[in-house]
């Protein structure tokens, strides 16, 4: 390796160009931190001619971006192109098999073959850097990795997509539907004309994934996150929970239980008075609990070019450094293989609301379907009285197994007074 550190950049969308402009605007502070100049050595793009915030006339240009990963002239290997498979995965691989370091934002890549990178990149002797593809500028992997080191945690959980938190943020303060407060963010740049990366929750899944790995010191196991997404989330359960004194969020939760793990992505109502419950818009956060240090929160910005080119740049500084730890902070060839644990077995509690023709006999009949399978039900509210017509009913529960609740509400779909499918929301108590 060079004196200069030597990069060369795939992508040069929003986080690339990001990148480049906090090179140029810090490059000082930066090589004083480093102890040494980083050189931005090539880049590589779809459109050589497409329009830039950034300048880069000088800098070598490759066509082809794996071809740009193996060339020998480069240290590092700074992967933004995005997408779970395809170019961006053979950047990685090619970069790591020339024996460069890498670093992505790339949560869908890390989320699909984070093991496997890591082994790769371990076993050639390179680093993996991926602060930017969890929480964007929030430093929340190497909280977990170093500054967490010394303890076991038993659970992390996060708000870890700004586009859903923006738009329950916004239902609540507007009291509007999800598909208008949708339409509204899409105009705003805040969510993509396909949406469903982050509306259904893959996007949280995705990072939940990394989150475990590094937290728990386990293969990265996608397959095993439960995801729902915030699609069936109505203005009228928003209201419920603020009458219940709770906020809903969409969180990604991951915790040891029973030599497993589970991962957990849904909304849900976690109470309105916790920190968690207070971080809105489009920012993001992360919770994690230790055994010796309590719980810990961080919070930001959690996308944009900015926040996550800082968090880019933070690994690249670590590896002009000479700094290099173990990918998902233990050896690769050690990570744990721990069992999911399916979502039926989750005991919790949960808000049920029902669509009901208001007539005698129906709550006696909901009140059988979850006394048959020893739910116990903690509050009902139905404040509405309109005989004949259709009603909202709600129903608090003390904690249940998810197979009970599945089978109560499948018997309560069944019922002809029921009018509308059951709406289930878990409630957390963190
Ligand atoms: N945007 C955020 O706030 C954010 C936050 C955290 C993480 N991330 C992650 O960061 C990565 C990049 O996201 P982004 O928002 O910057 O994406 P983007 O704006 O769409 O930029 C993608 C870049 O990749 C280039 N590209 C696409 N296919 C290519 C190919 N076959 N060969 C060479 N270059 C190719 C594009 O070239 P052209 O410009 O020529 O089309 C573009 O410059 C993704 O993994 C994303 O999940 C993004």
């Amino acid at each position: 390796m060079s004196t200069t550190l030597r990069i060369a950049i795939a992508g040069l969308g929003t986080v690339g160009a990001g990148t480049l402009q906090l090179l140029e605007a810090n490059g000082d502070l930066i090589a004083a931190r480093c102890g040494r100049p980083i050189q931005v050595a090539a880049v590589s793009a779809r459109d050589r001619r497409k329009q830039r915030p950034v300048e880069f006339s000088a800098t070598r240009w490759f066509d082809d971006p794996v071809a740009m990963a193996g060339d020998p002239d480069i240290d590092v290997v700074i992967e933004l192109i995005g997408g779970a498979d395809g170019v961006a995965k053979r950047v990685a691989e090619t970069a790591i098999a020339a024996g460069h370091s890498v670093i992505t934002a790339n949560k869908a890549l890390l989320a699909t073959h984070g093991t496997a990178l890591a082994r790769a990149a371990e076993a050639a002797g390179v680093t993996l850097g991926y602060e930017a593809a969890v929480a964007g500028g929030v430093p929340v992997i190497k909280t977990l990795r170093e500054g967490l080191a010394g303890n076991r945690v038993s659970r992390i959980y996060g708000i870890l997509n700004g586009t859903c938190n923006y738009i329950l943020s916004t239902m609540r303060d507007t009291k509007r539907e999800f598909t208008d407060v949708l339409a509204e963010a899409q105009k705003l740049g805040y969510a993509e004309a396909d949406p469903s990366f982050d509306v259904d929750g893959v996007d949280t899944a995705h990072k939940l994934a990394i989150l475990t790995a590094v937290a728990f010191g386990c293969e990265v196991n996608l397959a095993g996150v439960h995801v729902e997404g915030i699609r069936d989330v109505s203005a009228l359960d928003i209201a419920y929970a603020d009458e219940l004194g709770f906020r809903i969020k969409l969180l990604g939760i991951a915790s040891r239980a029973n030599g497993g793990v589970e991962q957990r992505v849904y909304p849900c109502m976690v109470p309105a008075n916790i920190p968690i419950a207070n971080v809105e818009g489009v920012f993001n956060a992360v919770v994690a609990e230790g055994d010796f240090v309590g719980t810990i929160l961080a919070e930001g910005r959690g996308a944009g070019a900015w926040p996550t080119a800082s968090a880019v740049v933070a690994d690249l500084i670590d590896i002009a450094r000479g700094a290099s730890l173990p990918t998902f902070a233990v050896p690769a060839k050690d990570l744990a293989k721990l069992p999911s644990l399916p979502i039926e077995d989750h005991v919790g509690c949960h808000y049920v609301r029902l669509m009901v023709v208001d007539k005698p006999g129906v709550i006696a009949d909901i009140a059988a379907a979850l006394r048959d399978e020893e739910i116990s039900v903690e509050a009902l509210l139905q404040r509405a009285r309109a005989p004949g017509e259709a009603v909202p009913v709600v129903i608090t529960t003390h904690d249940t197994r998810g197979q009970a609740m599945d089978k109560a509400l499948a018997r309560i779909a069944r019922l002809d007074s029921v009018l509308e499918p059951p709406r289930r929301i878990r409630i957390e108590s963190l």
